[in-house]
């Protein structure tokens, strides 16, 4: 497994992927890696001749009071998790060289990201979508790979790669989940066991409100009542938002129709989790 530290490096390297004909893999990550991202990694690695992960805690997704100096790093557990599954390269920028003196470009997507994340962490999308467009310009991938967990992300990475026609197809993979459901999260580290119990109220919360929609609830503005009043009851929560919206523009519903998100960003404790489910109406 190579690791590269450096853009020129990097850049050098995809090269040579490409010349020998071969296709190119990436995932792009912050670190502190888990299930979730292993299984986007194995998924490029079935697809592709090459895989690329990289590695980068992205400041500018992180706004003032967030968790950027105390985001969980663990390069030698990553490398250990990584080396076995047989990634080709590791890709380790530096934030100086992502973001030299004199940095002033930013990428913005417009509509999608008013609601959910973007409403509540002004900035972060431009942020993510800043770092996700120059991972892409350097590293030059056929295929790169998210998870449905950052639903919102993946489809305003999407929207991106389709208006400034970026040359990469764009994956997305269903969230991988802890047995008892809970989504698996870099940040779910912060969270002690009394808190990791709570957590789980994310999960249970989303399977209720699926359940109600099959069921024929068509009231939007109930449901998420019904699932704030669930989180009332737990002192060590506060909610961020409770959405219920149209799964492709991420605009509140009145009235639950066709395909349906159903997103909930809740902090327990200092960790802020975020969970989501789709659900299809036919
Ligand atoms: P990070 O939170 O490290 O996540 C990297 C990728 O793993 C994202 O595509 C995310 O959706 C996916 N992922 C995380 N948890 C998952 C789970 N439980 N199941 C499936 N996929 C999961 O997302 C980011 O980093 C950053 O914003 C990044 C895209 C790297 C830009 O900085």
């Amino acid at each position: 497994m190579e690791i590269l530290r450096s853009i020129p490096e990097m850049k050098a390297w995809s090269r040579q992927v490409r010349q020998a004909g071969r296709t190119l893999g990436f995932v792009p990550t912050m670190g502190a890696l888990h299930d979730g991202h292993l299984s986007l990694v194995k998924r490029s690695r079935a697809d592709c001749d090459r895989t690329v992960v990289s590695i980068f805690v992205n400041p500018k997704q992180f706004g003032p009071g967030e968790d950027l100096d105390t985001y969980p790093a663990n390069w030698d557990a990553d490398r250990n998790l990584l080396e076995p599954l047989g990634v080709d390269a590791v890709f380790l920028p530096t934030r100086g060289d992502m973001y030299p003196h004199g940095f002033q470009t930013t990428v913005t997507v417009e509509d999608l990201t008013g609601h959910l994340c973007g409403e509540s962490r002004p900035g972060f999308f431009e942020g993510v979508t800043t770092v996700v467009l120059k991972l892409f310009l350097i590293v030059q991938p056929d295929t790169a790979y998210f998870g449905e967990k950052d639903r919102q992300q993946l489809q305003v990475i999407r929207r991106m790669v389709e208006d400034l026609n970026v040359n990469v197809s764009v994956v997305g993979l269903p969230i991988v989940r802890d047995a008892d459901g809970l989504a698996k999260s870099s940040r779910n580290q912060y969270l002690n066991p009394a808190q990791r119990e709570i957590a789980l109220s994310l999960s249970r919360a989303l399977e209720q409100a699926r359940q109600r929609i099959e069921a024929g609830e068509t009231d939007a503005a109930r449901l998420r009542r019904e699932i704030e009043e669930k989180f009332a009851l737990h002192a060590e929560t506060r909610i961020d938002y409770v959405s219920v919206c149209n799964a492709d523009t991420f605009e509140e519903l009145d009235v639950i129709q066709d395909n349906v998100l159903v997103a909930l960003a809740v902090f327990v404790g200092k960790a802020r989790l975020i969970d989501n489910c789709l659900i299809e109406r036919v």
